[in-house]
């Protein structure tokens, strides 16, 4: 076996495109995330990943609640444009095509699944806050999602 750099390594680790959309403090933000997993079943739980330093993590941290908008294998644009700018500089959901749950949190429109999430716990692990959260509610419109490769995004 090879020996190989651990965090070239990682990169072939496999993760979908998400969205992560936030409401807190009268500001809507929207984060692309690809370090998002499903952790349970019943009830349905998964486990995000935001850099503590992002805007989203301290909006998530107030609100409690978040969107998670699964992308459609057509939406990369959508992922770059709330993947690279942060809420901090730019309104994303006026770069995309955003949508309101009827709590007024934002998600993609018409992504492949959009989930209501609510935060049961975090846990800071180095410069990270895993969010785990229970998906409350649940649209689907498509089976045919984005799949995140490195090298298509950075
Ligand atoms: C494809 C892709 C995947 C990403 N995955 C994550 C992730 O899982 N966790 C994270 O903290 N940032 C991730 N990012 C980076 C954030 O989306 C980016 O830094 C964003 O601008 C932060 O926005 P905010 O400051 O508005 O919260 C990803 C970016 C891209 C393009």
């Amino acid at each position: 076996m090879n020996s190989t750099d651990v965090s070239k390594a990682m990169n072939t680790l496999t993760h979908g495109v998400y969205v992560l959309g936030v409401h807190a403090n009268d500001k809507d933000n929207l984060m692309t995330a690809a370090w998002l997993c499903q952790v349970a079943s019943s009830p349905a739980m998964l486990v995000v990943a935001v850099s503590t330093g992002h805007l989203t993590a301290d909006m998530m941290k107030e609100a409690g609640y978040f969107t998670v908008s699964v992308l459609r294998d057509t939406q990369k644009d959508t992922a770059i444009a709330c993947g690279l700018v942060s809420g901090r500089k730019e309104d994303k959901t006026k770069l995309v095509e955003t949508e309101y749950t009827e709590d007024g949190i934002p998600m993609i429109k018409d992504a492949a699944t959009q989930l209501v999430c609510k935060v049961v716990d975090q846990k800071v692990v180095t410069n990270h806050t895993l969010f785990i959260a229970e998906a409350v509610s649940a649209t689907q419109n498509a089976d045919e999602v984005l799949l995140y490769h490195q090298k298509d995004f950075f």
